[in-house]
Protein backbone atom coordinates (compact mmCIF):
# COMPACT_ATOMS: atom_id res chain seq x y z
CA UNK A 1 0.00 0.00 0.00
CA UNK A 2 1.02 3.43 -0.66
CA UNK A 3 0.33 6.67 1.51
CA UNK A 4 1.22 9.84 0.25
CA UNK A 5 1.77 12.58 3.02
CA UNK A 6 1.55 16.08 2.76
CA UNK A 7 1.25 19.05 5.09
CA UNK A 8 1.74 22.77 5.95
CA UNK A 9 4.56 24.44 7.87
CA UNK A 10 2.83 24.09 10.70
CA UNK A 11 2.27 19.82 10.29
CA UNK A 12 6.09 19.37 10.47
CA UNK A 13 6.26 17.98 13.91
CA UNK A 14 3.35 15.84 14.03
CA UNK A 15 4.49 14.38 10.46
CA UNK A 16 7.93 13.10 11.82
CA UNK A 17 5.84 10.74 14.42
CA UNK A 18 3.06 9.35 11.76
CA UNK A 19 6.50 8.71 9.53
CA UNK A 20 8.23 6.74 12.23
CA UNK A 21 4.97 5.10 13.04
CA UNK A 22 4.43 4.21 9.45
CA UNK A 23 7.79 2.73 9.29
CA UNK A 24 6.90 -0.04 11.49
CA UNK A 25 3.85 -1.23 9.41
CA UNK A 26 4.75 -3.77 6.39
CA UNK A 27 4.04 -3.62 3.18
CA UNK A 28 3.95 0.05 3.61
CA UNK A 29 4.91 3.06 1.01
CA UNK A 30 5.29 6.42 1.90
CA UNK A 31 5.52 9.25 -0.49
CA UNK A 32 6.40 12.47 1.23
CA UNK A 33 5.18 15.70 -0.80
CA UNK A 34 6.04 18.18 2.20
CA UNK A 35 6.68 20.57 2.99
CA UNK A 36 9.69 19.89 4.90
CA UNK A 37 10.68 23.33 5.79
CA UNK A 38 9.58 25.46 8.88
CA UNK A 39 9.04 28.49 6.44
CA UNK A 40 5.99 29.76 6.38
CA UNK A 41 4.00 28.36 3.32
CA UNK A 42 0.39 27.61 1.82
CA UNK A 43 -2.24 24.58 2.87
CA UNK A 44 -3.46 24.05 -0.55
CA UNK A 45 -0.19 23.39 -2.46
CA UNK A 46 0.11 20.54 -0.38
CA UNK A 47 -3.61 19.47 -0.22
CA UNK A 48 -3.67 19.33 -3.74
CA UNK A 49 -0.42 17.31 -4.12
CA UNK A 50 -1.57 14.66 -1.90
CA UNK A 51 -4.93 14.48 -3.81
CA UNK A 52 -4.16 14.43 -7.45
CA UNK A 53 -1.47 11.44 -6.31
CA UNK A 54 -4.47 9.68 -4.89
CA UNK A 55 -6.45 10.63 -7.37
CA UNK A 56 -4.90 9.24 -9.98
CA UNK A 57 -4.03 6.02 -7.65
CA UNK A 58 -0.26 6.77 -7.93
CA UNK A 59 -0.79 6.66 -3.97
CA UNK A 60 -3.61 4.74 -2.43
CA UNK A 61 -4.69 6.97 0.47
CA UNK A 62 -3.56 10.02 1.97
CA UNK A 63 -2.46 11.89 5.34
CA UNK A 64 -2.98 15.46 5.31
CA UNK A 65 -1.95 17.96 8.07
CA UNK A 66 -2.36 21.55 8.46
CA UNK A 67 -2.74 23.32 11.72
CA UNK A 68 -6.65 22.42 12.16
CA UNK A 69 -6.37 19.67 9.08
CA UNK A 70 -9.75 21.79 7.74
CA UNK A 71 -7.80 23.93 5.53
CA UNK A 72 -5.83 21.40 3.54
CA UNK A 73 -8.74 18.79 3.83
CA UNK A 74 -10.47 21.09 1.32
CA UNK A 75 -8.24 21.86 -0.69
CA UNK A 76 -7.81 18.13 -1.26
CA UNK A 77 -11.71 17.65 -1.29
CA UNK A 78 -11.64 20.15 -4.61
CA UNK A 79 -10.12 17.18 -7.14
CA UNK A 80 -12.65 14.81 -8.31
CA UNK A 81 -12.92 11.50 -6.78
CA UNK A 82 -11.39 12.82 -3.03
CA UNK A 83 -13.16 12.12 0.02
CA UNK A 84 -10.77 13.81 2.51
CA UNK A 85 -12.17 14.12 6.02
CA UNK A 86 -10.82 15.82 8.93
CA UNK A 87 -10.68 13.49 12.68
CA UNK A 88 -9.47 14.89 16.13
CA UNK A 89 -10.87 11.12 17.13
CA UNK A 90 -10.77 7.32 16.07
CA UNK A 91 -14.68 6.58 16.00
CA UNK A 92 -15.16 9.22 12.88
CA UNK A 93 -12.21 8.09 11.27
CA UNK A 94 -13.17 4.85 11.10
CA UNK A 95 -16.59 5.06 10.25
CA UNK A 96 -15.64 7.80 7.46
CA UNK A 97 -14.22 4.82 5.86
CA UNK A 98 -16.85 2.30 6.57
CA UNK A 99 -19.18 4.27 5.33
CA UNK A 100 -18.00 7.08 3.00
CA UNK A 101 -15.05 5.76 1.85
CA UNK A 102 -12.84 8.36 2.63
CA UNK A 103 -9.47 8.16 0.97
CA UNK A 104 -7.93 11.05 2.32
CA UNK A 105 -7.75 11.35 6.63
CA UNK A 106 -6.86 14.96 7.62
CA UNK A 107 -5.55 15.80 10.96
CA UNK A 108 -4.77 19.01 13.19
CA UNK A 109 -1.32 19.21 14.49
CA UNK A 110 -2.47 22.37 17.04
CA UNK A 111 -5.68 20.08 18.06
CA UNK A 112 -4.63 16.28 18.34
CA UNK A 113 -1.83 15.42 20.16
CA UNK A 114 0.71 12.50 18.28
CA UNK A 115 -0.05 9.75 20.21
CA UNK A 116 -4.07 10.56 19.51
CA UNK A 117 -3.14 10.97 15.83
CA UNK A 118 -1.32 7.39 15.48
CA UNK A 119 -4.66 5.99 16.91
CA UNK A 120 -6.51 7.64 14.49
CA UNK A 121 -4.57 6.63 11.89
CA UNK A 122 -4.74 3.22 12.60
CA UNK A 123 -8.35 2.87 13.02
CA UNK A 124 -8.89 4.39 9.51
CA UNK A 125 -6.21 2.24 7.81
CA UNK A 126 -7.97 -0.28 9.74
CA UNK A 127 -11.12 -0.01 8.68
CA UNK A 128 -13.09 -1.56 5.40
CA UNK A 129 -15.42 -0.08 3.03
CA UNK A 130 -18.52 -1.94 3.73
CA UNK A 131 -20.09 -0.69 -0.05
CA UNK A 132 -23.67 -1.51 -0.34
CA UNK A 133 -25.85 1.24 0.33
CA UNK A 134 -22.95 3.14 0.84
CA UNK A 135 -21.62 3.22 -2.29
CA UNK A 136 -25.03 4.54 -4.33
CA UNK A 137 -24.68 7.12 -1.75
CA UNK A 138 -20.87 8.18 -2.21
CA UNK A 139 -21.36 7.77 -6.05
CA UNK A 140 -23.79 10.57 -5.30
CA UNK A 141 -21.38 12.76 -4.41
CA UNK A 142 -19.66 13.38 -7.60
CA UNK A 143 -21.25 16.38 -9.68
C1 LIG B 1 -1.63 28.22 9.33
O1 LIG B 1 -1.44 29.23 10.27
C2 LIG B 1 -3.02 27.63 9.51
O2 LIG B 1 -3.99 28.54 9.06
C3 LIG B 1 -3.15 26.32 8.76
O3 LIG B 1 -2.19 25.43 9.24
C4 LIG B 1 -4.46 25.59 8.91
O4 LIG B 1 -4.85 25.47 10.24
C5 LIG B 1 -5.57 26.04 8.05
O5 LIG B 1 -6.66 25.44 8.01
Amino acid sequence: MKIAIGNDHVGIELKAAILNHLKTKPNLEVIDCGTNSLERTDYPIYGKKVAKLVANQVADLGILICGTGVGITLAANKVPNIRAVVCSEPYTAKLSKEHNNTNILGLGSRVVGSNLALMIIDEWLAAKFEGGRHKKRIDMLEV
